[in-house]
Parts: C-alpha cells; sequence; structure tokens
C-alpha cells in the first residue's frame, strides 16, 4: 500500500511517495541530504526527532510509515566551524607544481575533511593566498556521528563505500561549481586540491574499505600520502588537474593531525611540547627531543555533543560555555542543548559545589537550564558515565604518552591544543576534570585549526608533502588497546 508524506524541510515542502512499512529517517534523508543521524539509525541518540502534525514528535529512525502523514523537520542549524589557525603556523614558499601552469590564473582548493565538518580553503595559486574559506557539515552525517557509525554503514547499506565516497566528491564538485558561478570563474581554472583527513576519512575519498580500520589489528588500506588526477575520483576540475592527499600513520592517526604536526612553526614551542586534538577520538603526540610519540583513544562522541541525553553540536542553541553565574548560549539565542566545551564547564562547577562525587556519581539529575527554556536541560547518570569515559580515554592516552618517554608533565614547554573543540573549551574547566595536565596555564596554546592549515601548505607546497612524509616515517605509535598499562591507567582515571 502506498502512503503520501509531506516532508517540510529546510529548502521547502516536498511531497514524497512511502511504501507500507518503510523507515521514516532513510525516506526523510532521501529528501534532505542535510538531516543528520548521529547514531547511524540504531535509535540510540535520539537526535532524529520530527513533529509528526497531529501525532507529536517522533523518533524518525524508529518510525515506520502506516498512513498519509505530514512531517516537519527541525530547523537546520548553523554549526560553528574553526577554520583558522593563527598561532605558530610555519610559512612555505608558493611552489604547487606542474599543475599551477594549466591555467592562466591557477586556482587550487585545500579540504580539510573533519568527520563533523569540512573546511574548504580556495587559494590562489599565482599568490598563494588563501582568497575564500567554505564550511559546511560532512555530509556524511546522515551515516552516524562517528567514524565507528560510518564503517559500520559502510558494511551495513548496499555499497556502502561508493556511497560515502560520492558524499564527500557531491559536496568537493558544489564547492568548487559555487565558486566558479559566483566569482565567474571557469571551472578549468582549479587545478589542484589538497586533502586532509582522519585515515578513515581519506579512505572514503578514495572509495576504499573501510572495514579494517574498525576491527584489531587495525590495518588501513594505505597510509602513504597520494597524488593523482582529479578526474579519477570523480573532481570535476581542470581535466588534467591534480589531487594530494596527505599522509596518515596508522589507523587512528591520520594525515589530519600529520598535517597539523608538519604546519607548525616549532621555533618558540621549546623541545618538549604535546599536541592534542580532541574529537570523537582523542589524537595526541609528545614531541619530546628528537623524538615523536603518538597515540589515539577513542573518546567517543561525548565532547561533540552525541550520547549524551541534553548534547548538541556547538551549532545554534548549544550551550559552549557555563559557570555560576554565567552561561553563554551558541547564536545568543534560547538554550536548545549543550556542546562539548559547556559540558566541560558543567562537570568542572559540579565538582567546584560538590554535586559530583570522586567516583561519578550524583544524588539526582543536575539541572543546567530550565528558566524561560521549553526544555529542562540537565546531566543524567548516564551522561555523566559517557563524560568519565571519554575524559578518561584522553587523561590516559596523554599520561602513557609522558610515561613511555620518560618524562613528567611538569617538564613539558608547551601543550598545543588543536581543532575546533580544544579551541573553544575553558582550559581550567578541562583541567579541574582532569582531561588535561595540569600544569602551569600558560604553557597552553590553542592553536586553531591546524590541519586546515596543513591542507593549505600541502596544496601550495610540494616540499611540505615531504616533509609531512618524513614526519610519517619519523613519527611512532602507541597502540593503546593493547597496552596493559593504559587499560590500568584507564580505569584509575574514571575518578574525578
Ligand atoms: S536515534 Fe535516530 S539517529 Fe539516533
Amino acid at each position: 500500500m502506498k502512503h503520501i508524506i509531506k516532508l517540510h524541510t529546510s529548502k521547502g515542502v516536498v511531497k514524497a511517495e512511502a511504501n507500507e512499512g518503510d523507515n521514516l529517517l532513510k525516506l526523510i534523508q532521501e529528501h534532505d541530504n542535510e538531516f543528520a543521524a548521529p547514531c547511524g539509525g540504531n535509535g540510540s541518540c535520539g537526535k532524529c526527532q520530527v513533529e509528526i502534525k497531529g501525532q507529536g514528535h517522533v523518533t524518525s529512525c524508529l518510525h515506520t510509515v502506516t498512513k498519509n502523514i505530514e512531517v516537519v523537520l527541525p530547523k537546520a542549524l548553523e554549526m560553528k566551524v574553526l577554520s583558522a589557525q593563527y598561532k605558530h603556523s610555519k610559512q612555505v614558499w608558493t611552489n604547487p607544481g606542474a599543475s599551477a601552469f594549466l591555467a592562466d590564473i591557477p586556482y587550487g582548493l585545500a579540504v580539510d575533511i573533519g568527520t563533523t565538518t569540512m573546511v574548504f580553503y580556495v587559494v590562489n595559486l599565482m599568490f598563494g593566498g588563501v582568497v575564500d574559506v567554505i564550511t559546511m557539515a560532512n555530509p556524511q552525517a546522515k551515516y552516524g556521528a562517528d567514524v565507528i557509525s560510518r564503517i559500520l554503514a559502510s558494511t551495513e547499506i548496499k555499497d556502502g563505500n561508493k556511497k560515502l565516497q560520492k558524499e564527500l566528491i557531491t559536496a568537493v564538485n558544489k564547492v568548487v561549481n559555487e565558486y566558479c558561478n559566483t566569482n565567474s570563474l571557469p571551472l578549468n581554472y582549479f587545478v589542484k586540491i589538497a586533502f586532509v583527513g582522519n585515515t578513515t576519512m581519506l579512505h572514503n575519498l578514495m572509495g576504499e574499505d573501510v572495514l579494517t580500520l574498525a576491527h584489531a589489528p587495525f590495518t588501513p588500506v594505505f597510509l602513504d600520502s597520494k597524488k593523482i588526477k582529479a578526474k579519477e575520483i570523480g573532481i570535476n576540475i581542470h581535466e588534467e588537474g591534480e589531487v594530494v592527499l596527505a599522509p596518515s600513520l596508522s589507523a587512528y592517526i591520520g594525515g589530519d593531525i600529520l598535517a597539523g604536526i608538519a604546519s607548525l612553526d616549532t621555533t618558540k614551542l621549546g623541545k618538549k611540547y604535546l599536541f592534542i586534538d580532541i574529537g570523537t577520538n582523542g589524537e595526541m603526540a609528545l614531541i619530546n627531543d628528537d623524538r615523536i610519540l603518538s597515540c589515539a583513544t577513542a573518546a567517543g562522541p561525548a565532547f561533540e555533543g552525541a550520547n549524551i541525553s541534553c548534547g548538541m553540536s556547538a551549532s545554534t542553541g548549544a550551550i559552549s560555555k557555563y559557570s555560576d553565574k554565567n552561561v553563554e548560549v551558541v547564536g545568543d539565542v534560547e538554550a536548545t542543548g549543550i556542546c562539548g566545551s559547556g559540558l566541560i564547564d558543567v562537570v568542572s562547577t559540579m565538582i567546584g559545589n560538590d554535586v559530583l562525587q570522586y567516583d561519578g556519581n550524583i544524588s539526582s539529575d543536575f539541572v543546567i537550564a530550565n528558566a524561560g527554556t521549553k526544555n529542562v536541560i540537565a546531566l543524567n547518570q548516564a551522561d555523566i558515565r559517557e563524560i568519565q569515559l571519554a575524559k578518561s580515554a584522553v587523561q590516559s592516552g596523554i599520561k602513557r604518552l609522558l610515561d613511555i618517554s620518560g618524562i613528567t608533565a611538569d617538564e613539558l614547554d608547551h601543550v598545543l591544543l588543536a581543532g575546533g573543540f580544544g579551541n573553544y573549551i575553558d582550559i581550567k574547566s578541562a583541567v579541574k576534570i582532569g582531561l588535561l595536565p595540569d600544569v602551569d596555564l600558560d604553557k597552553y596554546i590553542q592553536i586553531g585549526n591546524s590541519a586546515g592549515t596543513g591542507a593549505v601548505l600541502a596544496l601550495k607546497s610540494e616540499g611540505f608533502v615531504d616533509e609531512m612524509n618524513m614526519l610519517q616515517k619519523k613519527m611512532e605509535y602507541i597502540e593503546l588497546s593493547t597496552d596493559e598499562e593504559f587499560t590500568m591507567e584507564f580505569a584509575m582515571n574514571m575518578f574525578f
């Protein structure tokens, strides 16, 4: 039996036809490419709610169509995306290679493919300057919020790897097309694209199988940097235009981390420093004189707002800063949830007010906001457990790197926080909950989007790609899933 579904999407009203028993989420995603399903549609995150007129709100991934309905989707949120790196970035000469001779005025695109967001830097390759920055949510979000959900999706949906690839390639082609249309540029002025991203994203970009990245021994299909013709993967720029991919070190230390570390001007950083990029994974490297150790911990999506009952990404309506006296909300609107930086502030406040016990127990839900809001925003016991797991994973990873290097946190000259989360968190709060090491706060530097900077440098300079390749050879990777000391640390660091 057929049913008519009237969908109120962010782009207008569309009518769709559904079969009896069709899944509502799948139907919505066929018509609204940006509708996200943070848990990949397995019913665990509760973030895919829609309103069915006359029926109220339903979790769309758990809803099957049995009659004609009118569905109202929530308003698309504007995400707070970090694009700039403003401290300690290296300068390179513009030397993009042979592709620069393909056009009178050659343009290139540097792309930082994050699991949550994508940042595109348009670069004039004649002068080397960034002329525009475009950001968007990663369109793969419909398959889940974190890389593990996406990897699962690749196995569960038909032609999963190809579909994940298509999402990325379509986004890139759209950005190039729109930029050319807006600026009256011929498409073939774009001659080169450089990509950085975590290992899963780079595999997705190439359409490679990602399943081996999710299971021990976590073997990637490829790790080395790549240089191919853009048309080989369906990117529409100059016929002979090329694509460059940053090298990765392991399944969980990807080209984004290598590009970020390689992009640093280290002259003022001392000899011992820690580089940390926290997202759904906590990726970190310890530079100790000539040795570079790295590891990745599965922080889980708590700091991205997923798996937290009132959690959301750092987008309009998210509480991003919190104290007893002050609450800041992204977009300065009424709060609808809380993002990672806000969560850390709340937990830090709870510790300060003695409402959170050292083992993470709370006697009742902690209300973050309710006055004047439609929904009460509160943390429950399960939320606190998620945060404990995430903070312990990062804390324990840092401890292992320090221990293996044979130095203490106090000996560090600097701690560099890369990426959006590291940029927006309150360092004092993060130290208080144990997420970051308790060192002199002056040693902390929030460096911004170093991966994006690395992408721009890789686009502008062939020499920089060589530097990333050398870094890949030099860096050591510590696999924590088989590290017994890490398991012990992880258990101990669950406490606040
Ligand atoms: S509950 Fe539906 S996508 Fe997570």
